[in-house]
C-alpha cells in the first residue's frame, strides 16, 4: 500500500521500540573511530560490495525533475525516450530494497519557471579555481553536483538522461576513494560530461574543483544520515554556498521510526537517533520540522519537504515494513544570507 499513514498504536509501538533500541549507548571513546575513521568505513564497504548493494536510483529524475535543465526541446526528447525506461525500471523496483524508488510523491512543479536569477557569486569567482577561469564543467550551462555518490547508483541513471543536455555537466563526490575508482571505471563514465572526485563535505579547509555559487542543483540522497548530526548543519551551509542564486538543494533520507531504525539492536545506538551498524558505517533518522529547520538555517527556502511512508514487502522473508522516507527540495534566494553562520 503506499502512502499509508501510522495509526497511533503502530507510531507508540515504534517509539517504543526506538526507545528500548537506544537504551544503551555505544561508550563514547569507542564513538571516536567511527567519526574519525568515517571514510574507511565506508571504503571498505565499497571494497566488499562493489556497486551491488544499492540498487540504481532510476526515481531520482521522477522525484527530482530540477535535476534536468530548463530546455523545453530536450525535455520532451527525454519524455519520449528515457521516461518509458524510467518506468519500468522503476515498477520492476517494487518490493525491493531499491526502497526509495517506490515513491510515488506527486512532482514539484519542476524546472518549468525556475527563476533564471542573475550570479553574482561566480562574477567574483570568474577567474575560477586555480584563477585560470577554467574548471571541469566550466563551459557547461546547467552544472548538478550529486554529494555522496557511492558507487554511481544515481549519477548513471542521471549520465544516461543528460545526454539529452548537451549544456550539461555532472559533479560527484564521495570521501571512500573506493566508490569514487567504481564510478570513473564504470563503461558510462566520460570526463566530457562528469567529474567524479574524493571529497570529505565534513572537511572545510577542502576546496571543491569549481568555483562558489556555480551549480544548478545539488542531490543529497542518504548521504546526510551518514554524518555526524553535529556536523550537519555546517555541510548543508558550505552546500547552500556553491549554488547560484535560484539553485535547488535536493534532499531525500530516512525518516524517524523507518524499519531500518526500529531494526536496530540494543548497544548500536550512538545518541538520538544515531546509529551504528556492524560494518561502521552510520545512520541517522530524520524528521520533517530537523530537515526544515536544517535548511532554513541555511538561508534556503523550502518549496517541498514531505514524510512519505510506505509498507514494503519483502516476499523473500515474506515480511512487511513500515518504510520512513523524509524528501525535501531548498531554493537559495536571490538574496541570500547564510543565517546560522554570519
Ligand atoms: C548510504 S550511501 C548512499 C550512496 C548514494 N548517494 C546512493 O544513494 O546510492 C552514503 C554515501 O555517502 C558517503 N559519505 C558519507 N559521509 C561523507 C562525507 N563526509 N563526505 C563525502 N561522502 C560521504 C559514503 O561514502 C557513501 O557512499
Amino acid at each position: 500500500m503506499d502512502h499509508m499513514q501510522w495509526s497511533e498504536e503502530e507510531e507508540a509501538a515504534a517509539r517504543k521500540k526506538v526507545e528500548e533500541n537506544s537504551a544503551t549507548r555505544v561508550a563514547p571513546e569507542e564513538q571516536v573511530k567511527f567519526e574519525s575513521d568515517a571514510n574507511k568505513y565506508w571504503d571498505t564497504f565499497y571494497q566488499t560490495h562493489k556497486n551491488k548493494f544499492f540498487k540504481n536510483r532510476n526515481w531520482l529524475l521522477r522525484e527530482f525533475p530540477e535535476i534536468l535543465p530548463v530546455d523545453q526541446n530536450a525535455k520532451e526528447k527525454v519524455e519520449e525516450s528515457s521516461w518509458d525506461q524510467i518506468r519500468s525500471n522503476f515498477s520492476r523496483m517494487q518490493g525491493t530494497e531499491a526502497h526509495c524508488g517506490e515513491s510515488c510523491v506527486s512532482s514539484a512543479p519542476g524546472n518549468k519557471g525556475r527563476p533564471n536569477f542573475p550570479n553574482p557569486d561566480l562574477e567574483e569567482h570568474s577567474e575560477g579555481p586555480g584563477k585560470t577561469g577554467r574548471f571541469p564543467g566550466s563551459n557547461a550551462t546547467f552544472r548538478i553536483l550529486e554529494v555522496g555518490c557511492g558507487a554511481g547508483n544515481s549519477v548513471f541513471p542521471i549520465l544516461n538522461t543528460l545526454q539529452n543536455f548537451p549544456g550539461a555537466f555532472l559533479y560527484c563526490c564521495d570521501f571512500a576513494p573506493e566508490a569514487v575508482r567504481l564510478v570513473k571505471s564504470h563503461a558510462s563514465y566520460t570526463e566530457a560530461r562528469c567529474s567524479a572526485f574524493v571529497h570529505d563535505v565534513c572537511d572545510d579547509g577542502l576546496a571543491y574543483p569549481f568555483p562558489d555559487g556555480v551549480l544548478d542543483a545539488i542531490l543529497l540522497v542518504f548521504v546526510l544520515s551518514s554524518i555526524h548530526p553535529g556536523r550537519m548543519q555546517a555541510v548543508v551551509h558550505r552546500l547552500s554556498r556553491l549554488l547560484k542564486p535560484g539553485g535547488m538543494l535536493l534532499f531525500r533520507d530516512h525518516g524517524r521510526y523507518d524499519n531500518a531504525q526500529l531494526r536496530f539492536k540494543k548497544g548500536r545506538c550512538l545518541s538520538e537517533n544515531f546509529y551504528v551498524r556492524g560494518d561502521g558505517t552510520r545512520a541517522y533518522f530524520f524528521t520533517k520540522g530537523e530537515v526544515h529547520r536544517m535548511f532554513c538555517e541555511a538561508g534556503l527556502h523550502e518549496k517541498q519537504n514531505l514524510v512519505d511512508h510506505r509498507l514494503q514487502v519483502n516476499r523473500k522473508k515474506q515480511v512487511v515494513m513500515h518504510r520512513v522516507w523524509v524528501q525535501g527540495k531548498f531554493q537559495k534566494p536571490l538574496h541570500w544570507t547564510q543565517r546560522g553562520n554570519e
